[in-house]
């Protein structure tokens, strides 16, 4: 459920913070959308896995954890399903502990509440291709291949970022030596107590679970369960705190807190909190869909890459987050998507599965490292 704060102050009017959304256990009981659904379609179903259907879905992984070979093909076959409609769904009995994820939420709202000022000593090197630390303005928009970057450019995202990266940690995996030696600079940690704790605790418990679904995704492809491991087992996955101000004057016509984009990575995992002004995923009809926050879940969302990689038979949906409606436009909003993104060498090509005589395959392959490199170049680049 959500809560309401009222004492921060920004300026002379109050700005309004949500707390994280209770009850982190798994089950129907426990599910309320914790804001607006309007746009969405969704209808309870009385199947074990898919909890509530629709274009942004509720699956409930528990199966794969405790219902043994069964259970974990029958979770694959409702993931594949879903990466082939929409590529958006919810996820609950994700097995992530309750204080991990409320250590986490405490340490962004600590982060972001600091003056600027001090916001800014942790300023995103330059030369660092991931903007590690307080990110420097930018579009996600740009990175679209349609993008104009001038205007863009001018129309940079309505938010503040916080980006750690596995490289940056001392133990971090190698690079080829071709690899830009900036990949490899360090995280940028507040002095906050506990907050690098509670971030590389979160980081943690979000590899384990990206690892288990990209074992469900082979299931779900006709793969062996392993198929990914080799291609993921030296990620390199930026994790971005979003900051999300209130308004207390209307945007800049033009200006959201997140243009629309499809994200680059193989799968993103997604906390947000339930303050108004959120997460819209781009529906077939092209009508904006909201994507409630709901207690006990993260959202899931197919990148660009998983895409790539099954010839177009998933998809990478476009979305965005929009500007709070000017009722209630002094709220605040968190969100903190960990996107998950395969070894740097791992050469993205089409999934054997994933093609046939009849279906070549559409793309050449790439290499994971220079996809992302050049996706952030166009959205945050000098
Ligand atoms: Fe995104």
């Amino acid at each position: 459920m959500v809560t309401l704060d009222t004492t921060s102050q920004m300026g002379s009017r109050k700005a309004r913070h949500y707390a994280f959304p209770q009850g982190h256990s798994s089950g129907k009981d426990t599910m309320n959308a914790s804001h607006g659904t309007s746009g969405t379609a969704v209808q309870p179903t009385a199947d074990k896995v898919t909890l509530i259907d629709g274009y942004v879905p509720v699956i409930d992984l528990s199966s794969a954890w405790t219902g043994g070979p069964e259970g974990r093909r029958a979770v694959g076959r409702a993931l594949g399903e879903v990466c082939e409609h929409s590529g958006f769904l919810a996820v609950a009995g994700h097995g992530v502990s309750e204080t991990v994820i409320a250590e986490m939420y405490r340490a962004t709202q600590e982060f972001f509440a600091l003056p600027l000022s001090e916001k800014k000593r942790l300023l995103a090197d330059p030369d660092d291709p991931l903007m590690r630390g307080f990110g420097r303005p930018g579009s996600l928009a740009a990175s679209n291949a349609d993008a104009s970057l001038d205007r863009e450019r001018a129309l940079p995202d309505i938010s503040e970022t916080y980006t750690i990266n596995k490289l940056g940690e001392p133990a971090s995996p190698g690079l080829p030596s071709d690899a830009d030696p900036h990949l490899k600079l360090p995280n940028k940690w507040p002095e906050l107590p506990r907050f690098a704790e509670a971030y590389r605790a979160y980081y943690a418990a979000m590899e384990n679970l990206a690892r288990e679904i990209m074992r469900l995704f082979a299931l779900a492809l006709d793969l062996p369960e392993s198929w990914f491991d080799d291609k993921i087992d030296e990620h390199m996955t930026n994790m971005t705190a979003n900051y999300y101000p209130a308004q207390p004057d209307p945007p800049e016509p033009g200006r959201a807190r997140k243009g629309h984009h499809s994200d680059w990575g193989c799968l993103t995992i997604l906390y947000q909190d339930g303050a108004p002004g959120g997460l819209q995923v781009l529906d077939k009809a092209e009508r904006w869909v909201e994507v409630p926050a709901i207690a006990s879940t993260f959202v899931i969302n197919i990148g660009d890459l998983m895409a790539r990689w099954t010839n177009d038979r998933w998809v990478s949906t476009v979305h965005r987050v929009v500007n709070p409606p000017r009722a209630v436009a002094m709220c605040e909003r968190y969100s903190v998507p960990f996107f998950y993104q395969p070894n740097y060498g791992a050469v993205i090509e089409c999934i054997p599965t994933c093609t046939d005589p009849g279906n070549p395959p559409k793309y050449g392959p790439i290499t994971s490292g220079a996809y992302i490199m050049d996706k952030f170049r166009r959205a945050y680049g000098n």
